[in-house]
C-alpha cells in the first residue's frame, strides 16, 4: 500500500486503553472515560483485520495499549498473531509493571524479542510523581530480566519534562554507556486536555545540548531497518544508542509508513489527526474479506500529508490522548 509516495507496512495496534499507570503526559486531567468492554475491538476481530492488512502489504505489527499487558488473554493472541502469513515483525511497546521472568520467557518462545519500556526516570520519588504509581523498582527489575534474557534491541521511551526529570537527562544518557540500550527521548506533544503545561516541553536541540555537554560531541550512528523515527547517536565509547524523536521540532510526516488499528476498532491514518475510519462496524455487520480491505485502503489514502502539532495557531490539534491511540 501506497500513501503519496510513502510506502505503509508497519501497523500499530492498541488492544486497550486502560493502564495501570497515569502518566502526566498521557493521560488527561478531567475525567476520562475508558472504552466500554463491548466496544473494545475482540482479539479474533483484530487478528482477521491483521490478516487482511498483511495481505495488503503490511510486514511489521507493534501492539502497544494504554498497558497491553493489562488486557486478558494477550498471550494467546500473540500466539495467533505470531502464525499470520506474512507478518515478519512483531513488538510491543510496554510500561514493565506487569511482566516478570515467566512471562518474558513466553515472549521469547513466541519469538518476540523487540521490546519498548516507558521509562522517564531513575529516581523512584520522580517515577512516582510521573505515573502516579510506586512501581520504579518492579519496572527496572523487568526491563533487567529482559535484558539478560536476550531481549534486543531493548528500547527505553523516556519523555522529558522541564522541572520534573530534566535533570536526569544525563543519567538516563549515562545508561547507554553501561547496557546496550537505546534510549530514546521523546518530545513532549500536547495532546488532548493534558496536565503538563507546554512550557514544560523540551526540544531535542536542548536535550542533546545538555548530553553533549556531560559526555562529548555525540556520534551519528546510521539507521537500520526497524529505526522508526529515532534520529540514532553514540556517546563515544558506549555500548548503547541515544536516540531522538522529534514530532515538534522536525516531523517526519514524509517518512511515516504507519496505519495505526484503534483499541475501538478504527482505523486511524495519522497519530496526529483525529480522523478514524470505522472497520469494526462493518466487520460485526457481516462484511466480506473484499469490503474490508477497502477501508483498510481507504484509510491509507487519507493519511495526512503533514500535521500541525507545532503550529500553535492550528485547527487541527488532535483531542484524542495516547491511551486510546496507543502512542
Ligand atoms: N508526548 C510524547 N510521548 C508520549 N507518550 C505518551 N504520551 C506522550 C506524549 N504526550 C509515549 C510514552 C510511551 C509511548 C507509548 O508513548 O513515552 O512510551
Ligand atoms: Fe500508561 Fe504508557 Fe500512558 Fe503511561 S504513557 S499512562 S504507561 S499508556
Amino acid at each position: 500500500m501506497i500513501a503519496g509516495n510513502r510506502p505503509i507496512n508497519y501497523l500499530r495496534i492498541s488492544i486497550t486503553d486502560r493502564c495501570n499507570f497515569r502518566c502526566l503526559y498521557c493521560i488527561p486531567a478531567s475525567p476520562f472515560k475508558v472504552i466500554g468492554h463491548d466496544q473494545i475491538a475482540r482479539y479474533e476481530e483484530i487478528i482477521r483485520i491483521t490478516q487482511l492488512a498483511c495481505e495488503m502489504g503490511i510486514t511489521k505489527v507493534r501492539i502497544t495499549g494504554g498497558e497491553p499487558f493489562a488486557r486478558k488473554g494477550i498471550f494467546s493472541f500473540l500466539a495467533s498473531l505470531c502464525d499470520i502469513k506474512g507478518l515478519e515483525d512483531i513488538s510491543i511497546t510496554t510500561n514493565g509493571s506487569l511482566l516478570n521472568t515467566e512471562k518474558m520467557e513466553h515472549l521469547i518462545q513466541l519469538g518476540i524479542k523487540r521490546l519498548n519500556f516507558s521509562l522517564d526516570t531513575l529516581t523512584p520519588e520522580i517515577f512516582k510523581t510521573i505515573t502516579r504509581k510506586n512501581d520504579f523498582q518492579k519496572v527496572w527489575d523487568t526491563i533487567m530480566i529482559a535484558h539478560h534474557l536476550g531481549i534486543a534491541p531493548l528500547k527505553i521511551n523516556t519523555v522529558i519534562l522541564k522541572g520534573i526529570n530534566d535533570h536526569e537527562i544525563e543519567n538516563l544518557a549515562a545508561l547507554t554507556l553501561k547496557y546496550p540500550f537505546h534510549i530514546r527521548f521523546i518530545e513532549y506533544m500536547p495532546m488532548g486536555d493534558l496536565p503538563v503545561k507546554e512550557d514544560q516541553q523540551i526540544l531535542t536541540g536542548e536535550i542533546m545540548g545538555r548530553i553533549e555537554s556531560g559526555f562529548g560531541k555525540l556520534l551519528a550512528c546510521e539507521s537500520v531497518e526497524h529505526d522508526g523515527p529515532a534520529k540514532k547517536y553514540k556517546i563515544k565509547g558506549a555500548k548503547g544508542i541515544i536516540g531522538f524523536i522529534t514530532p515538534i521540532s522536525s516531523h517526519f510526516c514524509a517518512q511515516c509508513n504507519r496505519l495505526r488499528l484503534t483499541a475501538r476498532g478504527t482505523l486511524r491514518p495519522c497519530l496526529l489527526n483525529d480522523y478514524e475510519n470505522d472497520i469494526i462496524t462493518p466487520l460485526r455487520n457481516n462484511a466480506t474479506d473484499e469490503e474490508l480491505k477497502k477501508i483498510i485502503q481507504d484509510s491509507v489514502t487519507r493519511k495526512p500529508s503533514c500535521h500541525h502539532l507545532a503550529d500553535p495557531a492550528s485547527m487541527h490539534l488532535p483531542l484524542s490522548h495516547m491511551t486510546s491511540i496507543g502512542g
